[in-house]
């Protein structure tokens, strides 16, 4: 079985591609890290392990990486991620607090020890700004041994979701976005091209509220508040983008998506900061480090998303309690 981190700045769709890398029987999640982003890095670490708690995974560690972008001292949430994933991250939906801490490591040695571990059996998922990745190489340029990367973030051929050329984990540090990509690091990018194309309604969290746990239960409630947003700052999608557990779904299935293969950058001045794009002084280097999902089996994966995700929310403490004591 495949091991996996999640690097995670755990606003709602985050929480969706933790509850369905939970529901995945080809990963072992061994860990998460925490970065600043949808929310403060602290607050986005509380959800992880309050999450965690909610789906009877308190043996998986969290670790607290970035609470800011590499060229910053401070991080302020931006108001479009407030309305999107609320104040909390969770859509304003107060879950049990867990009682758990984060681990005494950062997240930049845990990545850098697991790769170092698991080599090609590793997976990380990166699904909030790069900054724990860009910490990572920074201290070891080689630190992924191989393991295999997906990002969630950028748009090589739709607009951004912050202005016409940012997608949002970019914006929030295209520094770290930009050491990654011009790293020669292996890395599959999957962006706004494709999870705009995957989409969730009323319908899907409806069929979660009939599984009747308290993680279905809060889950559904968190995404609807998600969906409601979707529907004040892009009524035309008809329905909340899936992002996060997109990029899990192609790390752990790629014949999901297809792919365009390039040397990408991200432009770090005005007036296109933030935006990824191929890298012109590496055009006609033919090795290329950059699989770009281009198009998606969107029906395919909602499939495999409501499976996955319902999976792990039948979760209940009351049903592992009794397993416990048979
Ligand atoms: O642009 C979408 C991304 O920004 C998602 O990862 C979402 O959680 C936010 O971080
Ligand atoms: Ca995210």
């Amino acid at each position: 079985m495949k091991k996996l981190i999640l690097d995670l700045d755990t606003g709602i769709d985050d929480c969706l591609a933790l509850a369905y890398a939970l529901g995945s029987p080809e990963v072992e999640i061994i860990g998460i890290t925490g970065t600043f982003g949808n929310v403060q890095r602290d607050t986005g670490v509380q959800n992880s392990l309050a999450l965690l708690d909610l789906f009877g995974r308190q043996d998986i560690p969290v670790f607290a990486g970035a609470s800011h972008a590499l060229q910053r001292s401070t991080f302020d949430v931006q108001e479009a991620s407030a309305l999107i994933h609320g104040r909390n991250g969770l859509g304003n939906v107060q879950i049990p607090k867990s009682n758990r801490q984060p681990e005494h490591a950062p997240a930049c040695d845990f990545l850098i020890e697991s790769a170092k571990e698991h080599g090609e059996n590793l997976t990380l998922v990166a699904t909030g700004p790069m900054t724990n990745l860009a910490q990572a190489l920074e201290k070891d340029p080689e630190f992924h041994n191989g393991c295999q990367i997906t990002i969630m973030g950028g748009a090589l051929t739709v607009p951004g979701n912050c202005n016409p050329v940012q997608e949002a984990n970019i914006s929030q540090d295209p520094e770290a976005a930009d050491i990654l990509f011009r790293s020669g690091t292996a890395i599959t990018m999957v962006g706004l091209d494709v999870t705009l194309q995957t989409l969730l309604t009323y319908k899907e969290t409806a069929a979660w509220r009939q599984i009747g746990t308290p993680a279905a239960n809060y889950v559904a409630e968190i995404t609807d508040s998600y969906i409601q947003a979707y529907g004040t700052i892009a009524p035309y999608l008809g329905g909340c983008g899936l992002h996060d557990p997109l990029a899990v779904a192609i790390a752990i299935d790629p014949s999901l998506a297809s792919f365009f293969t390039t040397n990408l950058k991200v432009d770090l001045s005005e007036p296109f900061r933030g935006r990824t794009i191929g890298d012109e002084q590496r055009l006609n280097n033919p090795h290329k480090t950059v699989k770009v999902a281009l198009t998606v089996d969107a029906e395919r994966f909602l499939k495999e998303f409501m499976h996955r995700v319902s999976t792990c929310l039948l979760y209940t403490s009351d049903a592992a309690d009794e397993r416990s004591s048979v």
